[in-house]
């Protein structure tokens, strides 16, 4: 019993093995072998080994951050808004829709826990209306 429930498994295998063989797979354009090429050989630059004497010169930290319009609110969006990241992520937006700032204001207080109370999330909200959209961003 044993041996005929083996075998019978078995021949199933390979029943289906051979129908997947054969039957192209939905979707699938071109088949073949995508070893070799360039994989495997990125460059690398060699390593700097370091030696007595060697002088280095080190630059400054780029420590960019946009400067924000002028105008009210300006200082409640800087003391607010750059807990977390820099104010750059407000200028670095395209300009966007009045209520998308106020989405956005509110997704920084829901989502990832700003906290800024509602009073001061409306002054927040005016000033980037006042400077961000596309009938008021000028720069
Ligand atoms: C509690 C931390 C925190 C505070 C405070 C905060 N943000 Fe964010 N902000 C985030 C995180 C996290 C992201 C997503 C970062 C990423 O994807 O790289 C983000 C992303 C953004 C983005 C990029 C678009 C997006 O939705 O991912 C904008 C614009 C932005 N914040 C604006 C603001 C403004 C305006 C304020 C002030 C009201 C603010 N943030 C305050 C955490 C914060």
């Amino acid at each position: 019993m044993r041996k005929f429930l083996v075998l019978t498994l078995t021949a199933l295998a390979a029943l289906v093995g051979s129908v997947q063989a054969d039957t192209p797979r939905p979707g699938l354009l071109d088949s073949g072998d995508y070893a070799g090429g360039p994989l495997g050989s990125a460059l690398q630059p060699a390593r700097v080994i370091p030696g007595n004497g060697d002088v280095y010169k080190v630059g400054k930290w780029p420590t960019y951050t946009a400067e924000l319009a002028a105008g009210p609110g300006r200082d409640t969006v800087l003391g607010h808004c750059s807990m977390c990241h820099s104010v750059t992520y407000i200028t670095m937006q395209p300009p966007l829709p009045a209520a998308t700032w106020d989405a956005e204001v509110h997704k920084m207080i829901k989502t990832f826990g700003a906290p800024i109370d509602e009073a001061t999330a409306k002054d927040i909200i005016a000033y980037l209306q006042a400077h961000y959209t596309p009938q008021t961003r000028k720069q």
